[in-house]
């Protein structure tokens, strides 16, 4: 069956949403992150601060191009993933893209005590977030159905993924 792929600006809950659709569906769940911090050894600050933005890029085209190939996933993935044309190309070969979306002020209080996204630490971090949003925006428009989890609890938000893929006959 098609993989189930979350994307989305950084603090929309794609890692924790991820996680509860696999337990709920009992699919294996990977989060990109974590795989490319597992194949290079290195946490994603130390990638971005050692090897540069573009290396991270690659790891993640290498994952997206894998994971076509693959079938009865939970992928949450980076929220810079899309920004790749081929690699949208690549994780719609065998899935469907479901897209997390938060307003600007709770992707704020989520992410503002974590010191692990690399894009976020230099100046102003609610700039630095309205600003990466604009850029993006247009991105995350490739996804097959997008859910705000602003107002929804983890639960809530799984619901609606779940009915929306048993009501398309994708699970
Ligand atoms: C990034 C988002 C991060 C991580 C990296 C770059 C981005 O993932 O991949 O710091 O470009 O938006 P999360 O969306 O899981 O925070």
């Amino acid at each position: 069956m098609k993989n189930i792929v979350l994307i989305g600006f950084m603090g929309t809950g794609k890692t924790v949403i991820g996680r509860r659709l696999a337990n709920r569906l009992n699919r294996e769940f990977i989060d990109t992150d974590v795989a490319i911090e597992a194949v290079t050894g290195k946490t994603i600050a130390q990638i971005f601060a050692k090897d540069g933005v573009i290396r991270f890029r690659s790891e993640e085209a290498l994952l997206a191009k894998k994971i076509a190939g693959k079938q009865d996933l939970v992928i949450s993935t980076g929220g810079g993933m899309v920004l790749n044309p081929q690699n949208v190309s690549n994780l719609k070969i065998n899935g469907v893209l479901v897209a997390l979306t938060a307003p600007p002020e709770v992707i704020y209080r989520r992410v503002k005590n974590k010191k692990t996204r690399p894009l976020l630490l230099k100046g102003d971090l609610k700039e630095n977030i309205l600003s990466l949003l604009k850029e993006r925006e247009r991105s995350y428009k490739v996804a097959d159905i997008t859910i705000d989890t602003g107002a929804h609890s983890v639960d809530e938000v799984v619901e609606q993924i779940c009915r929306y893929l048993s009501e398309g006959n994708i699970i």
